[in-house]
């Protein structure tokens, strides 16, 4: 017999008083179904405050362990454990030899504020926590960094190199890359992991040379992962929920190409004026790996009493990693 999967998604999350959680890089048919969608930013803050016990959330590892600390006493399960490529960049012990670099080029560990990206296993938010830090995203970049150059001290930016630049240049700020030239810290008033995402790295000068000699009027907006030589050379850079508004609020006649997922872009504006900047077809492919039969499998688990695919974190790795979200979310 065949199992339709969305009625019985339908029928189960109802019954089993499930939310689904799904991020815009999702497959259509998956993010279709989601009751909370949105940017890694609005997910962490909607999840919050949603009742239901128990999370389904359709994206990469990060984002279901966010979930997972903020609400401690939720159950978040994941129909596919995929891992963001930029996240696995950095574990807990990279992360304690960029804090070694630093001190070894003359910073004390007292004078470093590390901010970590929340594309991050929740092992890296909790040294940024102990360490006095927080956690940021591509929509609020600019604040959290603005806050931590409060403190006088120097930002260490972890995972993502091309954010950290991106930022520290549309701030006016002095950055490095540890591992890349010659990087004194002393030098620099943002020091950046060399951690990147390899879908964003897909959007080229010549992509951007294509358009605008194709569509002298064209528009170009990308997503501030891309790497800041193209972010220079575009008119627009946000965040996935910026760049949707920044689509949302043109002239329907004016053509946009656009530099970020695949799956987002080419549901934007169906009008044929909206493009993907890319000559390949820049999907994430570890957020593509969740399917509709993914989803139905993981909410029939949690009705047959043996759920897979549970976010178990520790105590303590709970406690600090919770400590540098919450400082993110006070910062309106
Ligand atoms: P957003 O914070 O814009 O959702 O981005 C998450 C992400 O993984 C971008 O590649
Ligand atoms: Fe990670 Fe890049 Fe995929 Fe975003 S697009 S989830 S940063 S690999």
């Amino acid at each position: 017999m065949l199992i339709n999967y969305k009625s019985e998604i339908n029928r189960m999350k109802k019954e089993l008083n499930v939310t689904i959680v799904a991020h815009f890089y999702q497959r259509d048919e998956v993010f279709e179904m989601g009751d909370i969608t949105g940017d890694s930013l609005e997910l962490a803050r909607r999840c919050k405050a949603d009742k239901n016990p128990w999370v389904v959330f359709c994206g990469v590892g990060f984002m279901g362990q966010s979930v997972k600390v903020i609400a401690p006493e939720k159950r978040v399960l994941m129909p596919k454990i995929a891992c963001c490529a930029m996240a696995r960049m950095i574990d807990g012990s990279y992360f304690d030899d960029s804090i070694q670099y630093m001190v070894d080029k003359g910073i004390s560990k007292e004078n470093i504020l590390p901010i970590t990206y929340i594309n991050s296993d929740a092992t890296v938010k909790s040294k940024v926590g102990q360490m006095g830090g927080m956690v940021c995203t591509s929509s609020n970049a600019y604040k959290i960094i603005e806050k931590g150059l409060e403190s006088g001290k120097k930002i260490l930016f972890v995972p993502d190199r091309c954010l950290g630049q991106n930022f520290a240049n549309s701030m006016g700020l002095k950055s490095c890359i540890i591992g890349e030239g010659e990087c004194d810290p002393k030098d620099a008033d943002v020091i950046c992991f060399n951690g990147f995402c390899s879908v964003h790295q897909l959007f080229t000068l010549e992509d951007i040379e294509f358009y605008r000699e194709r569509y002298p009027d064209i528009l170009i907006a990308v997503h501030p992962e891309c790497d800041p030589k193209i972010v220079k050379a575009s008119d627009f850079s946000g965040s996935t929920s910026q760049l949707i508004e920044f689509v949302k609020k043109l002239d329907p006649e004016q053509k946009v190409a656009v530099g970020t997922e695949y799956n987002l872009v080419n549901r934007m504006r169906p009008n044929g004026n909206t493009f993907v900047l890319s000559s390949t077809k820049p999907e994430c492919p570890t957020m593509n790996e969740t399917t509709l039969e993914d989803l139905y499998l993981t909410l029939k688990s949690i009705e047959d009493k043996k759920p897979i695919n549970e976010i178990i974190l520790d105590e303590e790795t709970t406690k600090w990693a919770n400590i540098a979200l919450e400082r993110m979310l006070e910062i309106k």
